[in-house]
């Protein structure tokens, strides 16, 4: 299987999407000038270029790419090159209305933006497999060509008719027969009993709450459907190159794609990642979504895109400060990227995206930006020798899963202030400011190579994952989970009791009574000085439990909060911040897990990719870490013993 380092070679990928087709030829030899002055050694061709390609139906006009792909090669820069699927040229929409999607109140999306494409259309699955087809076969021999990008961040839905027939098949080979349907979906409830396939729907608007099961596996399905989109343009190009890797970027834990069920299907994972500059959680936002996407990959992934400067779609479009672009590029590094690139080279002058940032920016040579990412460019090949295909290795995972999102995010819920991605965020920032290294893994995952595992919130989980997180602590493993955690089984059917009978045996948790869930701002105190935010528990402890700490006051007075039976942790609340961070050093400690770094100044982010270590200062002041030994900086190329000091934003890359 062809992999990222078939194209890296043990350099770091830098570049980014290029949209060449939005400048007149003349611009094209610049941007190569520049290229080269920056160190770029690859650029993402024909994400959006569909109607230059096929200006009619049937049409092919390859000679523009033809002259890129050769320039590329001539200048030694590799390319990535995309199916141009995520955007269909007007005359589809126009000819064939099929190929449109329409929302849950049965509006159409029309052409005029971007990816108004239903992923259910066989017109539209016929044209993309056509031209694909033919942009595989021109340029599978081009020696510019590195890795396929198929299509861009999938991320439709659609509930229009023919998605609807996919839908009711997608079902039938999910359930067999309809009995199996109605059991699954409890259509006992509001008389929703389906005697006929027919009358099977995806879940459009409705005058009331939906079924939640249909709706879970309307998101099942989606992703589903988006994954065959890929793959059969993926199968197209690996038959005309089977050496190449394929690849298609993810949006940055996007609620619309399985991305580990997706993962299996891409020789090279890479993700889209645009942390907020003023976010003052931005570094761990951006660490959780490397985590995540290293532990697809399994190894060193791409950063396909990121923003050099400010992005177009907030409120309110923060630049960077100078330093800040450098930073978060070798924090991707530092955790296990092999490739950091950019949307896009140069910023557009026309379209939507004329206010986002490119590489080169509207400022062009001399401006702050471009100069900056020329100094980036010279700081990644100083390091690629030593860090390209390092890896990245964790003693604690945290477990997540998209179909337990699915079901838990939805309408008619105890409390919708719970946010799923919130609770998963406020445990990895916990476990990030505790200085751990974390992977992510799926509950179905093989664990015992991990010594902590913490679930934040799994409300979904089947009985296979069940016995798979039983087994892990019966192996020795130590386990965190939080609330909300066992409540539901595939079909988003309450276990009895409100949680899975063996996980309350597991935490020591005989009655679960009632949960409490907290209103906004509101805290429950508990013993040790413990305040727990956004929800709490009224839980019966069955008396095994080695540990609790109580609930201090109010209806839960003297009830547990946490529970710690032997190695297997319950945590009913989310405690505050340092108290969350507090209690998993904790738990790591016990099960012998350590910090990278004792000691760092605040701010200080500490990562090891192979023999590498990685400082990384998130914050405007200078600071001084101390670092047992003497090791080479490979950035500032000098020696440091003991101790280094890193400026606003400054990064060391060390070196025993
Ligand atoms: C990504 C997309 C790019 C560009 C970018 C802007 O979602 O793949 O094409 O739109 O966002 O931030």
């Amino acid at each position: 299987m062809p992999r990222l380092s078939d194209v890296t070679r043990g350099r770091l990928l830098y570049g980014g999407d290029y949209n060449p087709e939005q400048w007149p030829e003349e611009v094209w030899h610049e941007d190569v000038r520049l290229m080269k002055e920056a160190g770029v050694n690859s650029v993402t061709l024909g994400v959006f270029s569909w109607s230059k390609l096929e200006p009619r139906p049937g049409e092919r006009d390859f000679g523009w790419l033809d002259r890129l792909m050769d320039l590329m090669h001539d200048n030694g820069v590799g390319v990535v090159l995309a199916t141009p699927t995520a955007s269909p040229p007007p005359w589809m929409g126009h000819l064939h209305p099929d190929t449109l999607p329409r929302d849950a109140d049965g509006r159409t999306e029309w052409w005029g933006g971007r990816q108004h494409f239903s992923h259910s259309s066989a017109t539209y699955r016929r044209y993309a497999a056509a031209l694909t087809e033919d942009l595989a076969a021109r340029y599978a021999g081009h020696p510019a060509l590195t890795l396929w990008h198929i299509n861009n961040e999938y991320c439709t839905y659609d509930w229009g008719d023919e998605a609807a027939d996919r839908f009711r098949a997608w079902l039938r080979h999910r359930y067999g027969s309809l009995d199996a349907l109605n059991t699954a979906w409890g259509s006992a409830f509001w008389s929703q009993g389906y005697g006929d396939w027919a009358e099977v729907l995806p879940p459009r608007h409705a005058h009331y709450l939906k079924n939640p099961t249909q709706v879970l596996d309307f998101k099942r399905f989606t992703s589903d459907m988006l994954l065959e989109c890929y793959t059969a343009e993926r199968d197209i190009v690996r038959r005309h190159t089977p050496h190449l890797p394929v690849t298609t970027n993810f949006m940055p834990l996007w609620a619309g794609q399985d991305a580990w069920r997706w993962s299996e299907e891409e020789d090279v994972v890479s993700v889209d990642l645009y942390p907020d500059p003023r976010d003052p959680d931005g570094p761990q936002a951006g660490a959780l979504v490397q985590d995540m996407t290293r532990s697809q990959a399994r190894g060193p992934w791409m950063l396909m895109e990121q923003a050099a400067g400010p992005v177009n779609w907030r409120r309110v479009n923060h630049p960077k400060p100078r330093g800040l672009n450098r930073l978060w590029s070798l924090q991707a590094v530092a955790r296990g990227a092999d490739a950091v690139c950019y949307f896009q080279w140069r910023q557009s002058r026309q379209g939507a995206e004329k206010f986002h940032s490119g590489m080169v920016g509207h400022a062009g040579e001399r401006g702050r930006t471009y100069q900056e990412i020329k100094e980036l460019g010279a700081d990644l090949a100083r390091i690629a020798p030593h860090v390209a295909g390092g890896q990245v290795t964790a003693d604690v995972a945290v477990l997540h899963d998209w179909h337990s999102w699915w079901a838990g995010d939805q309408e008619a819920r105890p409390s919708r202030e719970v946010d799923y991605p919130e609770v998963l965020g406020a445990w990895h920032r916990a476990l990030w400011g505790a200085g751990l290294t974390t992977d992510f893994a799926h509950p179905g995952h093989d664990l015992t190579g991990y010594r902590l595992v913490v679930v934040p919130q799994l409300y979904l989980l089947t009985d296979r994952a069940v016995d798979n997180l039983l087994e892990y602590v019966r192996g020795g493993g130590t386990l965190v989970c939080g609330f909300l955690t066992g409540v539901a089984d595939q079909d988003d059917r309450v276990r009895p009791g409100g949680m899975d009978a063996r996980l309350r045996e597991l935490f020591g948790i005989r009655t679960l009574h009632e949960w409490w869930p907290l209103e906004p701002g509101e805290t429950a105190e508990c013993g040790g000085g413990l305040r727990g935010t956004l929800w709490s528990e009224e839980l019966e402890p069955d008396g095994t439990a080695d540990e609790t700490v109580p609930y201090r006051g109010g209806e839960l007075d003297g009830l547990p909060a946490v529970l710690r039976k032997g190695r297997a942790w319950y945590v009913s609340t989310l405690p505050e911040p340092e108290a969350l961070r507090a209690l998993l050093g904790r738990a790591a400690a016990g099960a012998g897990v350590r910090p990278v770094l004792d000691g760092l100044p605040d701010g200080v982010e500490a990562v090891r990719r192979g023999e590498l270590l990685f400082l990384l200062n998130h914050g405007r002041e200078p600071v001084t870490a101390e670092v047992p030994g003497t090791h080479h900086d490979l950035l500032t190329e000098t020696t440091v013993t003991d101790r280094v000091t890193l400026g606003r934003y400054g990064v060391a890359v060390l070196k025993p």
